[in-house]
């Protein structure tokens, strides 16, 4: 059995695009599996997290991709939350002002948003969801009750 006949008989692995589509388009959102997911290349890597920031629920498919505290992070639009791409980690910049002289540092808040595995088998793009056990707080903009909140919410642009 090859490679792509074990993928596609894996009920957890979802195709997402052709590899050279998604390497085009760089991001894609898609809905797979009841979550809202994006994947992304970049820099000749692919990354996969839950599509909503887990902050508020924003976009996070326009989000800038900086580099900071030597670790690649998509920068939400919303409220500029940054979150690293591998891991799902949020982190910030402080001082302590009780220090003589602050200086500024990272620092981490742990996994905050949910990420998942891209696996790539002749020329497709497979995401394989988190099986990450427990509650991360990016889950909840992936559920029913989020869904239906914001559908009771018209868009800012139509208010
Ligand atoms: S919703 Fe992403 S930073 Fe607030």
């Amino acid at each position: 059995m090859s490679a792509e006949e074990n993928i596609e008989e894996s009920p957890e692995q979802y195709f997402i695009g052709k590899k050279e589509d998604v390497i085009q388009a760089k991001r894609v959102s898609k809905f797979v599996n009841g979550r809202d997911i994006l994947v992304i290349y970049h820099e000749g890597k692919f990354y996969a997290m839950d599509a909503h920031c887990y902050h508020a629920g924003g976009q996070l498919e326009n989000g800038d991709i900086e580099e900071l505290n030597n670790k690649l992070c998509i920068v939400c639009p919303s409220h500029k939350y940054k979150i690293t791409l591998a891991e799902g980690e949020g982190i910030y910049k402080a001082s302590n002002p009780k220090e003589k002289n602050p200086i500024p540092r990272w620092f981490s808040k742990g996994i905050k948003q949910r990420v998942h595995t891209v696996l790539e088998v002749g020329g497709d793009i497979f995401v394989k969801m988190s099986e990450v056990r427990g509650w991360i707080e990016s889950d909840y903009y992936q559920t029913e009750k989020y869904r239906q909140e914001k559908a009771m919410c018209p868009p800012d642009n139509e208010s």
